[in-house]
């Protein structure tokens, strides 16, 4: 690799790969293992809890069954998320890795690591909640001074989304808080390098980077940053890094730690 570079590296879901997603023992160990920081999702549970889950039903990932917004914290509280996966271990309790996840339990966790994290919140769903989850995630940003990052503060957070309208929301409230826009398809004027409502940062999908060869270089010559998800093998790393990219999510932080550390 050209010297000097190195791209950030954010542990997806908190690496889902080897243990459960977006639980607090997936997240401490991409810690560990050196991740420069974590992505999550958020949505809001019955009772207005920014609670960290992916889908919008709770059948993949629990015990339980239905939609996450159809429960209430308490009722979140008392699930196992984490012995559907197949890294969970099957002769101990343990409820780092099978207890819901909470952003307020996310954020007190990452400020008491003692360490440097970068922390990407992807907001989920802008037609389901309205504008509910980003005005409470803002609120609770600001509640742990997190909402206008400093260069030099330990946690720094970036709010990402797929919906410009969510990035309009974070941008009245908190124009100072970085955001992300997500692709997943090419969006309009994306593939001449603008991305709305004062995103830094773009953050295509692995395909978009295979078949539009063109839209990197167009984002950077916009003066963005580029982080790209979701990178887990060999190919997809040494494409990005032809690339030069910003930053690589991946679900197997360890693999992609390890795989620039030997260049
Ligand atoms: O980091 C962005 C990526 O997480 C978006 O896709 O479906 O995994 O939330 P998804
Ligand atoms: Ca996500």
């Amino acid at each position: 690799m050209t010297t000097g570079y190195r791209p950030l590296v954010f542990a997806h879901r908190g690496g889902a790969d080897a243990l459960p997603e977006h639980t607090l023992g997936a997240y401490l160990r991409a810690l560990d293992e050196g991740a420069d920081g974590l992505e999550c999702d958020v949505r809001l549970s019955r009772d207005g809890h920014l609670v960290c889950v992916h889908d919008s039903r709770l059948d993949r990932t629990s015990d339980g069954r239905g939609r996450v917004s159809s429960k209430t914290l308490a009722e979140l509280d008392a699930l196992n998320f984490g012995s559907w996966h197949p890294g969970y271990p099957a002769d101990a309790e343990l409820p780092e890795l099978a207890r819901l996840l909470t952003l307020e339990r996310l954020l007190e966790a990452v400020l008491s690591s003692g360490r440097p994290v970068r922390l990407l919140i992807e907001t989920k769903h802008p037609s389901r909640y309205g504008a509910e989850v980003e005005r409470r995630l803002i609120r609770m940003l600001r509640h742990y001074g997190l909402a206008d990052p400093k260069p030099d503060d330990d946690v720094q957070v970036t709010v990402m989304s797929f919906a410009a309208l969510a990035l309009r929301r974070v941008r009245a409230q908190a124009p100072g808080l970085p955001t992300v826009y997500l692709m997943e398809l090419l969006p309009p004027g994306a593939g001449r390098g603008r991305l709305p409502f004062g995103a830094r940062t773009a953050g295509p999908g692995i395909e978009l980077i295979r078949t539009r060869p063109t839209l990197l270089p167009s984002i950077k010559a916009a003066g963005h940053q580029v982080y790209v998800w979701t990178v887990n093998d060999e190919a997809d790393l040494s494409l990005v890094l032809e690339h030069r990219v910003d930053g690589v999510i991946t679900d197997r932080p360890r693999f992609v730690l390890d795989q620039l550390n030997r260049m």
